[in-house]
């Protein structure tokens, strides 16, 4: 039973908005007889790494894993068999504060799970004599706080001097810990962050005192140098997503997260690369090298991720297009890191549950997700309240109010806990993921229609206008530009919420087998459409205050009935042709707005807007030299200045939100036209919408049934080659509108 934590007891801290001193464990062991198996369990209170005779075990960062801590702790085994040695070894955990005990969240709470670290480990030991013997935690252990690593927290960096000798250690004996959570302990089921590529500078220039390397794309990680470093010789490495005008860092939308490695060096030959923090960078500025030092310094980027392993992709004959999807899963690559977060470069890093609602369809397009949204989920699950609410950011526990607001029902943040399984359910066709979650979806759907219905009569019970500013609205919306404006406008966005989350809530009961939560959920969204019609539209299919998202909403989820729609999705398309084809939506409503207008008879608009340089616009940011998805559309000018004044949000500007990239569900379903039809493509359909943008595209996604591939392109005739896995079917429908089925194999069709 792994609970016998240790810890450094005449360890405290107070100060606010930092981390602790990282702590070191050790244990000297003596192997005596020859070893069959020796395994070891761990689990800390922070993030911890293993070290055994100083060598690192496993390749995994930041274990044991982010979880909701109160509810879950992970822990993690290691086969130490082949690396441990006859005679004397040393097992050593170095034990940072994490998101546990150190700085978190934009308001720096700290010590939020607990008051320090703490380590817990068993050592399982069999000889080949078939004897066994147990090594845990306890005050045969040692500590030391004065090692090299001085400071470690997730947002700041680290602080490490390689000078430090090993006999100056203060080695303390350690001392059990009451740790006062009692979570369950799980075998680690994350998809752990593990290093997915190593990039090199494309260029290094020189400003003021600083070498500033371009990595030439933005993306989550740490840097590793090596240098033939002086004894004493300070280093110091500030990271960036932008430059200022005059090349130098652009830091202020870091807001407080210092994002640095500050080093010390040893004498002689020496590398280093950050172990218990991440930052979101494109750039990095060094300081303290020396002139002579440049030629054989070398500096490298590990970008570090959970989204290890790829689902899909999709490429096509236009390389703005491309760029954009490769920017999309940067995107995600970025931002699916231990949990689905906002960003990975400011004091935020928060598990935002409204970017990954929009985003989830993508991310399983682009990445294997079952395992890493599982493990979220059930946080989620474990976190929301009573009454139905679900906190704005999963793992939530302890920051609370004002970081993430009051927990209650917010609409497509909540929406989360249905839109996320939902998504998976279709992309990998297991039904557990709907199972598991039913009840919270049920509950938190109930939270939603009573604070609908709060202090409201007749239809107006099902508009969702309550305490409208404690809800994000059509966030970052273009077409407005204060985040209170954005917020005002979360009536519509939370109506058309509520009509989808129980409309979608009825086809989960439905594909469940529960028939009456079928009908009283089916009932309670026609209530919310009829209401959303009556009070925001003129029942024409106009809506009385007019901009894109309380458009594109009530059309992509079929609020409106058949005739109406149409009326409302010609005037949605003149409304993005009056501005100029720019997108004028928030997070709510831009994963739908090409759909929105493809599927009711406006692709041509759709494809301008796809394909539409002029701010705010996917192909701007492109066309400025993004390398990820932005959070705010018009985050650099045409003169790559940033133009975002004080719109309330207090500097919140990212260069790597994925958000937005949840434009990449049409890539897949549209432009190249694979959706499927039945969960985890069993019946699926391949239906490209062409537009005269493009002549070619090409593309896979992998199925629990096989590989899915497809690649079109036209001239004066179209052609298409689809692959279909066998014991599929594969609904054809060329764009001449002929249809077929096609079962298992490779298929190739041309049609004028
Ligand atoms: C985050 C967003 C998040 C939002 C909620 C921001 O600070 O970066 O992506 O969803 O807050 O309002």
């Amino acid at each position: 039973m792994l609970d016998k934590f240790i810890t450094n007891g005449n360890y405290s801290f107070t100060e606010k908005g930092i981390s602790p001193i990282p702590m070191l464990f050790r244990r000297d062991i003596e192997i005596t007889k020859k070893v069959k198996k020796a395994e070891l369990f761990a689990t800390a209170i922070g993030v911890y790494n293993l070290y055994l005779n100083e060598e690192r075990v496993g390749r995994e960062y930041f274990a044991p894993g982010f979880t909701s801590y109160k509810s879950t702790l992970l822990y993690q085994t290691y086969d130490l068999t082949n690396q441990l040695l006859q005679g004397k070894n040393s097992i050593c955990a170095s034990v940072s504060g994490g998101w546990a005990v150190g700085s978190f969240v934009f308001t720096r709470q700290n010590r939020v799970t607990a008051n320090r670290q703490a380590f817990a480990a068993e050592l399982h030991l069999t000889y080949e004599d078939g004897s066994k013997e147990l090594i845990s935690t306890d005050e045969k252990w040692w500590v030391c706080q004065n090692g090299p690593l001085k400071e470690a927290d997730i947002y700041d960096g680290e602080v490490f001097d390689a000078s430090m000798k090993q006999k100056d250690f203060v080695w303390q004996v350690a001392t059990k810990e009451k740790v006062k959570i009692q979570p369950d302990l799980v075998l680690d089921d994350r998809e752990p962050v593990v290093e997915v590529e190593t990039l090199n500078p494309i260029s290094r220039t020189k400003v003021g005192d600083e070498y500033i390397f371009d990595f030439g794309q933005n993306f989550a990680g740490v840097v590793k140098f090596y240098i033939d470093g002086k004894e004493g010789q300070k280093l110091n490495f500030r990271h960036a997503e932008v430059l200022n005008a005059d090349g130098s860092l652009q830091t202020d939308f870091l807001r407080s997260a210092k994002a640095r490695v500050a080093y010390t060096c040893k004498e002689g030959e020496q590398e280093y690369s950050p172990e218990h923090t991440y930052m979101g960078f494109r750039y990095v500025g060094v300081s303290g090298l020396l002139e002579e030092q440049l030629g054989s310094f070398v500096l490298e980027a590990k970008v570090l991720s959970s989204a290890s392993k790829r689902n899909g992709d999709f490429s096509c004959d236009n390389e703005d297009l491309n760029r954009l999807q490769q920017n999309i899963v940067w995107g995600g690559k970025s931002n699916l890191f231990e949990i689905p977060t906002d960003c990975p470069q400011r004091d935020e890093r928060m598990g935002w549950t409204g970017d990954i609602a929009v985003f989830a369809p993508t991310a399983c397009f682009n990445f294997k997700m079952e395992k890493f949204l599982k493990k979220w989920l059930r946080d989620m699950r474990s976190e929301q309240i009573i009454t139905g609410g679900i906190p704005n950011t999963i793992p939530s526990q302890g920051y609370g109010f004002p970081a993430t607001m009051p927990t209650m029902a917010v609409d497509f943040w909540g929406d989360a806990c249905l839109m996320v399984p939902y998504a998976m359910y279709m992309a990998y066709g297991d039904k557990s993921v709907l199972k598991e979650n039913y009840e919270m979806m049920k509950s938190y759907v109930g939270a939603c229609s009573r604070w609908a219905a709060f202090a409201s009569f007749g239809s107006n019970r099902y508009i969702w206008n309550t305490f409208h500013m404690l809800h994000f609205g059509d966030w970052v919306s273009p077409d407005v530009p204060q985040m209170e404006q954005w917020q005002k406008r979360s009536p519509w966005t939370a109506t058309a919420s509520l009509y989808h989350s129980a409309a979608l809530l009825s086809k989960i009961a439905e594909i469940l087998g529960f028939e009456k939560d079928e009908k009283k959920y089916r009932e309670l969204s026609e209530k919310v459409a009829d209401a959303y019609v009556k009070k925001f539209t003129d029942g024409n299919g106009k809506l009385l205050e007019e901009f894109q998202t309380a458009y594109v909403l009530p059309i992509h989820f079929k609020m409106f009935d058949e005739e109406t729609r149409q009326k409302a999705a010609k005037n949605l398309a003149e409304l993005v042709k009056k501005n100029d084809y720019c997108i004028g939506t928030g997070f709510p409503g831009t994963p739908y707005i090409l759909f929105a207008l493809a599927d009711n008879g406006y692709a041509d608009v759709a494809y301008k807007m796809l394909f539409n340089k002029k701010c705010p616009s996917w192909l701007y940011e492109v066309k400025m030299g993004a390398t990820t998805i932005w959070e705010r559309w018009d985050g650099l000018d045409e003169t790559g200045n940033c133009p975002i004044g004080d719109d309330g949000t207090d500097l919140m500007i990212s260069y790597n939100h994925y958000a937005s990239g949840a434009v990449g569900d049409f890539l897949y379903k549209r432009v190249l036209g694979i959706e499927p039809i039945q969960p985890g493509y069993k019946i699926f359909q391949v239906k490209p919408v062409l537009g005269e943008e493009l002549q070619e595209a090409k593309g896979y996604v992998d199925t629990p049934y096989g590989k899915i591939t497809v690649e079109w392109h036209r001239q004066s005739d179209f052609t298409i080659r689809v692959s279909v896995p066998e014991g599929c079917k594969c609904k054809l429908v060329l764009p001449n509108g002929v249809e077929e089925v096609l079962s298992g194999g490779e298929h190739e069709r041309k049609s004028i």
